[in-house]
Formats: C-alpha cells, sequence, structure tokens
C-alpha cells in the first residue's frame, strides 16, 4: 500500500495534514511549496513532467489542495476554483444545457439566488425553489425530464434549515438529476454528503475550510469518475481557477479544520444555552436544539451541530440593527466560518440580493459566526450588545 492509499484510509485529522501532498521528492519540504510558475519546461513537445503543461491546466500547489480536499470529503475528485461562486458556475455549466431545469432551496444563499436568477437564466437554466426540509416540496418542485440538479445547502444560509441528504438523494435519482449539496456550513468534518449518496459537494472555501478570513475560494468534489473528467473538462475551459498563492492558505486552513470545528461547537452550544434564556431574544435558530424542526435528521448526519447561530429578537428591525452595531468581540461584517467571531443582519447584508423575493429572510434575523476566541468574551459582548 502506497503512502497516500495509506492516508486516504485514516482518520479525518490526519487526512486533513498528510492527504494529497507527499513531501517533495528533490527538498523534502514538508509543506507544499508556493509554484509561482504559469508554465512547465516540457522534456520534448508533449513530454510533461507529472502532467503539468500550463497552471490554469493544473498547477502542483492546487493539486495538493484538491487531492485532501477530495480525501475529506471521501470522493473521488477534487477541484479548487477562484471562489464558492466560480465552483458554482462551473457546476452548473458542466451539468446543465439551455432548457434544463435546477432545484434550488427555498432559503438560499444570496449569492447563489442570484447566480441561478440573474446569470443562468439568461443563458436558459431555470430553476424552481423548494425548502430542503421537506422531501414533498423538493419532490413537487422536480420537473420530470428537465431536471438536472437537486442543489440544497443544509443546514442553510442564513436560517440552518436542514435537508435530510439520503432522502434527497433517493427523490434525485429517481427522477435522473444529480444530488448537489452545499456543504460549506458544516464543512467535511461535520458531514460528508457524498458518503450519504449525494454526487457533488459544493464549497465556498472561504468560510471554515479556509478558516481564517485570509483567501477567497471555492471547491467541487464528486462522486463519479464520468462526471469528474467533465468537470476537469470545463475547470480548464473555463479557467475560473485560483492562483497557487491562494491554493497555498486554503490548504494551510485545512489542516487544522478539525480541531477549529471542535472549538467553533463548543462555543456555539454555550452561546445557545445563553441566548435560550435570554429576555430579547424571540427565537434561537440552531439544528442541536432539540426543538429545532431538523434535528433528529441534523443529529444523524452531522457530527456535531456547527459554528452558525442564527436568532430573532424580540425588538424587530431596528434592534436587531442595534445589536449588529453594538457588539466589540464579534466584528460587525460578511462571511463566516473564520477563527474571529461574526456578527451580521442577512436581511441588510449577504441576503440583500434576495429582498422581495420567495427567499426574502426576516427583518429581525441577526446571524452569528462563532469563532473560537474565550467564550466568556463572546458572552459578555453579546449580553453588552443585546442589552
Ligand atoms: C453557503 C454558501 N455557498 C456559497 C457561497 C459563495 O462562496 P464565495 O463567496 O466564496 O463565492 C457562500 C458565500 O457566502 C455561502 O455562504
Amino acid at each position: 500500500m502506497s503512502e497516500q492509499q495509506h492516508i486516504t484510509k485514516s482518520g479525518f485529522e490526519t487526512r486533513a495534514i498528510h492527504a494529497g501532498y507527499e513531501p517533495d521528492p528533490t527538498t523534502g519540504a514538508v509543506i507544499p511549496p508556493i509554484y509561482a510558475t504559469s508554465t512547465y519546461k516540457q522534456d520534448g513537445v508533449g513530454g510533461l513532467r507529472g502532467g503539468y503543461e500550463y497552471s490554469r491546466s493544473a498547477n502542483p500547489t492546487r493539486t495538493a489542495l484538491e487531492g485532501v480536499l477530495a480525501a475529506l470529503e471521501e470522493g473521488e475528485k477534487g477541484f479548487a476554483f477562484a471562489s464558492g461562486l466560480a465552483a458554482e458556475d462551473t457546476l452548473v455549466r458542466t451539468t446543465c444545457r439551455p432548457g434544463d431545469h435546477v432545484v434550488i432551496p427555498d432559503d438560499a444563499y444570496g449569492g447563489t439566488f442570484r447566480l441561478f436568477d440573474k446569470v443562468e437564466q439568461a443563458w436558459g437554466v431555470e430553476h424552481s425553489p423548494a425548502a430542503v426540509s421537506d422531501i414533498d416540496a423538493v419532490r413537487a418542485a422536480i420537473q420530470p425530464g428537465r431536471t438536472k440538479l437537486v442543489w440544497v445547502e443544509t443546514p442553510t444560509n442564513p436560517l440552518l434549515n436542514i435537508g435530510d441528504i439520503e432522502a434527497l438523494a433517493a427523490v434525485a435519482h429517481d427522477a435522473g438529476a444529480l444530488l448537489v449539496v452545499d456543504n460549506t456550513f458544516a464543512s467535511p468534518y461535520l458531514q460528508q454528503p457524498l458518503t450519504l449518496g449525494a454526487d457533488v459537494v459544493v464549497h465556498s472555501t472561504t468560510k471554515y475550510v479556509g478558516g481564517h478570513s485570509d483567501v477567497v475560494g471555492g471547491a467541487l468534489v464528486v462522486r463519479d469518475l464520468d462526471l469528474a473528467e467533465q468537470v476537469t473538462f470545463h475547470q480548464n475551459a473555463i479557467g475560473a481557477v485560483p492562483g497557487p498563492f491562494d491554493a497555498f492558505l486554503t490548504h494551510r486552513g485545512v489542516k487544522t479544520l478539525g480541531v477549529r470545528m471542535d472549538r467553533h461547537c463548543d462555543n456555539a452550544e454555550k452561546i445557545v444555552d445563553f441566548l435560550s434564556g435570554h429576555r430579547s431574544i424571540a427565537q434561537v435558530i440552531y439544528p442541536g436544539l432539540a426543538e429545532h424542526p431538523g434535528h433528529a435528521v441534523a443529529s444523524r448526519q452531522m457530527k456535531r451541530y456547527g459554528g452558525m447561530i442564527s436568532f430573532r429578537v424580540t425588538g424587530g428591525e431596528a434592534q436587531a440593527l442595534a445589536v449588529c452595531e453594538r457588539t466589540e468581540v464579534f466584528t460587525l461584517g460578511e462571511s463566516l466560518g473564520g477563527v474571529e467571531s461574526l456578527i451580521e443582519h442577512p436581511g441588510r447584508m449577504t441576503h440583500a440580493s434576495v429582498a422581495g423575493t420567495d427567499l426574502e429572510v426576516p427583518a429581525d434575523l441577526v446571524r452569528l459566526s462563532v469563532g473560537i476566541e474565550t467564550v466568556e468574551d463572546l458572552l459578555a459582548d453579546l449580553d453588552r450588545a443585546l442589552g
């Protein structure tokens, strides 16, 4: 068994640290070097060394990242992109043609909705929203023969709804469609959709996978070799790839994903306890709560419940905005999944693009991305901000 074959059978943290890369044969470098090169010397015409020809097609720093992502998601092949949306667009253009149709979450990330609504639609790919937690609604939204993708997030952004991946895969496959799971919120540490029947995993690696809010990136991981070949073609033909510096940073983040996620979850659980008893809070939304409608499914398919919490305040939009502006340790900002805690108002910020549509989010909603700081400081900060 080769060293890499051995690693693909190892535990999650071992794979996060070792999969996808063996110390450089020339120097023994333990960490993948940043191959800042656009092209590669050929040993005679067509005599490529290790298959490297031009860095849009492949670059060794990116190859290492793609290898570890495939190993963590337990997929056949991983692909890195310049952003999550670049990954999404490449996947749609790989799998859909004009006249085709996609089912999307009725509370999808605003940028994903905008991509389908304002971009893909103009090229003839239509979409219907359905609640990921409602299998019958997803089944009803499928247009037999036309629907090529059933696209879900679980947990969703920002309402943290849960879709049953196994059941959704069965519904999609019955209709001859692929199940795509955006695994950004859970990360592969908490959930591996491909092992539950999904065909493609999407990531904004900008979030937990990178983990340090210092790089934008995206990824696809696929289960099937034929699809992998088609994505390989489109990744190169479209060219929305990350540079080697970005691939390096993302890969550096991946190595600590497991320990970071456990701390994100520890802190989130304590904050959920605190918020649940607070007089200014109308509702805490967290899949780890027994009263969350997706709790049973989340308990089955996730290792823990993640670092994202949404809550609604009793004082309406004005209070929600005030809370977002008053915190000091939680930084007011978009994005999520970094080591630092972030707070935001989805209605005015990340989800402004769904205002006035069926996907509009409540105005009294606040979203937290709980970081890995000292939890007592996070609790004191929220206590102050809630007044
Ligand atoms: C769930 C989800 N999917 C996809 C994306 C898009 O990723 P990116 O911002 O890296 O393009 C985001 C961004 O916030 C997201 O939250």
